[in-house]
C-alpha cells in the first residue's frame, strides 16, 4: 500500500485526478469505479479540467459504488434538492466529460426487485472485464461505499442498513439543506460489497479533514476487521494509493507506514 499525504484538499483532489487520468491514458477503456460524498467533488472538478485540455472518457466504462434504496435522479428538482447519487455523478463530472451514456453504471435505487438487481450488478462488472480502479473514500464508521460495520469481507452488491453514524454525516452534509426532515432521509442503500471492491485491480482511497484522522489510523494500522470495512485495504491483493491530507493523517503511526509527504 502507497500512502501519499499531502499539505490540503486541493492536492489530493489534484494528485487523485492525475492518477485517474494517467490509468484512462494507459487504458482508454478502463473500467473505472466512481464514489460519491464531499470527499471526491474535489477530484471531479480536477478531471473536468483535465478533460477540457484534451483528457478523453468516450471508452471509460463507469461503475458506481451505491445508490441510496428508493431514490432516483428527479430532474424536476434543482440539484440542490435531489439527494440521488445519480444525480450527484452527474452534476459534478459526468455532464462534463465525454463519457458515453451507455457505459454509465449506477446501483438502481427505484429497482422494484433489489435482489435480482444486485445479482445483475455484479454481471455486469464481470461482463465488463472488471473494475480496473476503484476510487473509494471513508465513512467515520470506517466503511466503504456503503458496507457498514459487520459486513463481511466476501460480501457483494446488496442493499444494506445505514448506522447512525451514517445517517447523521448524510443528513449534515447533505439532507438537512435539501430541507429534509432527519426521518425522511433513506435508511436503506444497495452497495457494491467488500468482496466486490477487492476484486478490483487497483484502489485509490482518499481522506481529508480530522474528523477522518482517527478511522484513517484505524483502517490502515488497526486491526483487520469487518467493524472498520476500509481494513480490508491491509489484506487487498492489487494496487493500493492511499492520499491524505494532513489532518486525515494526523493519528498515523509514522513508524508503521512508509508514507511520501510532498
Ligand atoms: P464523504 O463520505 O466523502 O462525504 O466524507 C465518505 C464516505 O462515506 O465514504
Amino acid at each position: 500500500m502507497k500512502v501519499i499525504i499531502k499539505k490540503e484538499y486541493e492536492q489530493i483532489s489534484t494528485c487523485a485526478a492525475e492518477y485517474i487520468a494517467e490509468q484512462i491514458k494507459r487504458k482508454p477503456n478502463s473500467v473505472i469505479g466512481f464514489a460519491t460524498g464531499g470527499t471526491p467533488i474535489g477530484t471531479y472538478r480536477e478531471l473536468i479540467r483535465l478533460h477540457k485540455e484534451g483528457l478523453d472518457f468516450s471508452n471509460i466504462i463507469a461503475f458506481n459504488l451505491d445508490e441510496y434504496l428508493g431514490v432516483g435522479m428527479d430532474l424536476s428538482k434543482p440539484y440542490s434538492q435531489d439527494q440521488s447519487y445519480h444525480r450527484f455523478m452527474y452534476e459534478e463530472l459526468f455532464n462534463y466529460i465525454n463519457i458515453k451514456k451507455e457505459n454509465i453504471h449506477l446501483p438502481d435505487g427505484l429497482t422494484k426487485d433489489p435482489e435480482e438487481f444486485c445479482k445483475s450488478y455484479e454481471d455486469a462488472i464481470k461482463e465488463a472485464g472488471g473494475i480496473d480502479l476503484q476510487i473509494l473514500g471513508i465513512g467515520r464508521d470506517g466503511h466503504w461505499a456503503f458496507n457498514e460495520p459487520g459486513s463481511s469481507f466476501d460480501s457483494r452488491t446488496r442493499v444494506e442498513k445505514l448506522t447512525k453514524q451514517t445517517l447523521d454525516d448524510n443528513y449534515e452534509a447533505f439532507y438537512k439543506n435539501a430541507g429534509f426532515s432527519r426521518e425522511e432521509m433513506p435508511h436503506y442503500a444497495i452497495t457494491m460489497g467488500i468482496g466486490t471492491i477487492l476484486e478490483a485491480r487497483s484502489i485509490i482511497m482518499l481522506a481529508n479533514g480530522s474528523k477522518k484522522a482517527e478511522v484513517v489510523s484505524k483502517a490502515l494500522q488497526g486491526p483487520v476487521t469487518n467493524q472498520i470495512t476500509a481494513s480490508s485495504i491491509q489484506i487487498y491483493q492489487g494496487t493500493a494509493t492511499v492520499i491524505l491530507d494532513e489532518d486525515a493523517a494526523a493519528m498515523l503511526d509514522e513508524g508503521k507506514i512508509v508514507a511520501s509527504v510532498s
